[in-house]
């Protein structure tokens, strides 16, 4: 006889057949004749299954079994009123006593054993999410004809600035890990037109924040001649069609984790822009401070966003919020100048409401090789690994411009979770490495 997945048979259709499944205990009750356990299976399914009490005594948490049963209603089953009343029971694998996951727990502890938590149902659900959110971002750029790329993890070259570089050693040379697939993009569009690549990204962030990993998942784009208001839009399809049919094929999940999805409905496009110069001013009416060396001072004209700003600037929106047009030396060397306003870069960053702040960050390209090799210069960074990227520059050149997006950031936002690690299966972070 087949086994079956629960949610399959959850149904009415099935009251009084003859079932089975496979699947690990979840919880367990033992009374003095009949035992309750509730399975847990494959994809995070739940049912309660009835046996007697003498053919499950040694049974443990996380034992890995298979029931045989008859399906019944019954309202006082927890788990949706079904219930399945074994008939055969066999143990693939008695599980120690001791399994560490129980109800009330550390966040470190459950950082600690996160190859077990992963089979809390919190983590089921943050699982499935963020797997049909990766589906929809990829369904949009297939739809739109996008092409898909990869690109390199190990690189010879910053994109994002030297603080945040990983070195690694290569056979006799140094390398890095890849802070951005963009340089690589770049020199793709030449062939392929627009593309776009999901890999990971690597950012040795010093600081311990509840929005920064050491490791993310990073969606990139790139397109030839494109214009910042084309940017605009792209991200604007691409974020609202992605979250609501995300909304609509995981709205269980989503209140399972207590998410009001209702909000997500109300988004729409065009977003509000604001710029650089309207942001600050927005901030330094509300007497926002930075952090300047040892130094706290009111934000002014010239500093770069940081979080307290980026929930200022979102708390009371329902929609995203793109901040446009900084200072270039926030930026990196590679965004290009606004012809018609000296000194300031053609960028975007797109900021998720309530507080979530940046999730992507894009623009304009540099095309001009002199600029180019000056701003490379005036960085710090090591021309000669560079050749390569300027070449782009030197054979046939056009305008064009791109965004890479934060897949943990965006899982945070749609499912309203206070700390980044909670939104990737694995995370790496300053202090954690394992599991
Ligand atoms: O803003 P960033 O640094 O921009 C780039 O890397 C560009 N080269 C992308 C491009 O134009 N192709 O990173 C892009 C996004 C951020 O907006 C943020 O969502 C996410 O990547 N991100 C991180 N997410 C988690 N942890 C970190 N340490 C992150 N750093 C950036
Ligand atoms: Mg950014």
């Amino acid at each position: 006889m087949k086994y079956s997945r629960i949610s399959e048979i959850k149904k009415d259709e099935f009251l009084g057949k003859e079932i089975k499944i496979r699947g690990w205990v979840h919880r367990l009750r033992k009374q003095k004749d009949k035992s309750f356990i509730i399975i847990r299976d494959d994809r995070g399914g739940i049912i309660q299954c009835v046996l007697p009490s003498t053919s499950v005594q040694d049974l443990t948490i996380e034992s890995s079994l298979e029931i045989r049963g008859i399906l019944f209603k019954d309202d006082r089953a927890k788990e949706g009123g079904y219930e399945i009343r074994g008939v055969e029971i066999i143990i693939y694998n008695l599980a120690n006593n001791d399994f560490p996951i129980g109800e009330y727990q550390s966040t470190e502890l459950l950082l600690d054993y996160r190859h077990l938590t992963l089979r809390t149902r919190r983590m089921i659900n943050m699982a499935k999410i963020r797997a049909t959110i990766l589906e929809k971002l990829r369904n949009w750029f297939v739809e739109n004809d996008w092409i898909e790329v990869t690109a390199p993890t190990l690189v010879k070259s910053a994109v994002e600035g030297g603080s945040t570089l990983f070195p690694v050693k290569y056979f006799k040379e140094e390398a890095f890990l890849s802070q951005s697939a963009q340089l690589y993009l770049e020199a793709l569009i030449f062939s392929l037109g627009p593309v776009w690549t999901i890999g990971p990204s690597f950012r040795a962030e010093k600081s311990r924040t509840i929005r920064h990993l050491a490791e993310y998942l990073h969606l990139e784009a790139e397109a030839p001649w494109i214009t910042m208001n084309d940017l605009f839009t792209i991200q604007e399809k691409l974020l609202i069609n992605s979250v609501q049919n995300v909304t609509k094929e995981r709205i269980e999940e989503l209140k399972f984790l207590n998410r009001d999805v209702l909000a997500f409905n109300q988004i729409e496009e065009p977003f509000d822009k604001l710029s650089y110069g309207q942001a600050i001013d927005i901030l330094r009416s509300n007497d926002i401070k930075i952090q300047d060396g040892e130094m706290t001072r009111k934000i002014e004209w010239g500093d770069d966003l940081n979080l307290d700003s980026e929930k200022v600037l979102t708390n009371d929106r329902s929609n995203p919020v793109f901040v446009y047009g900084y200072p270039l030396e926030v930026k990196p060397f590679y965004v290009k100048e606004d012809p018609e306003s000296q000194g300031i870069a053609l960028t975007a960053d797109l900021l998720l409401p309530n507080g979530f702040g940046e999730v992507s960050s894009g623009g304009m390209r540099e095309e001009n090789i002199t600029v180019l090799k000056t701003r490379i210069k005036k960085e710090g960074l090591d021309m000669n690994s560079y050749s390569w990227y300027l070449d782009l520059r030197k054979y046939g050149s056009v305008p064009h411009g791109g965004f890479g997006l934060g897949i943990e950031r965006l899982v945070r936002w749609i499912i309203n979770l206070e700390d980044i690690k909670e939104c990737v299966l694995f995370p790496r972070t300053m202090a954690r490495l394992n599991p």
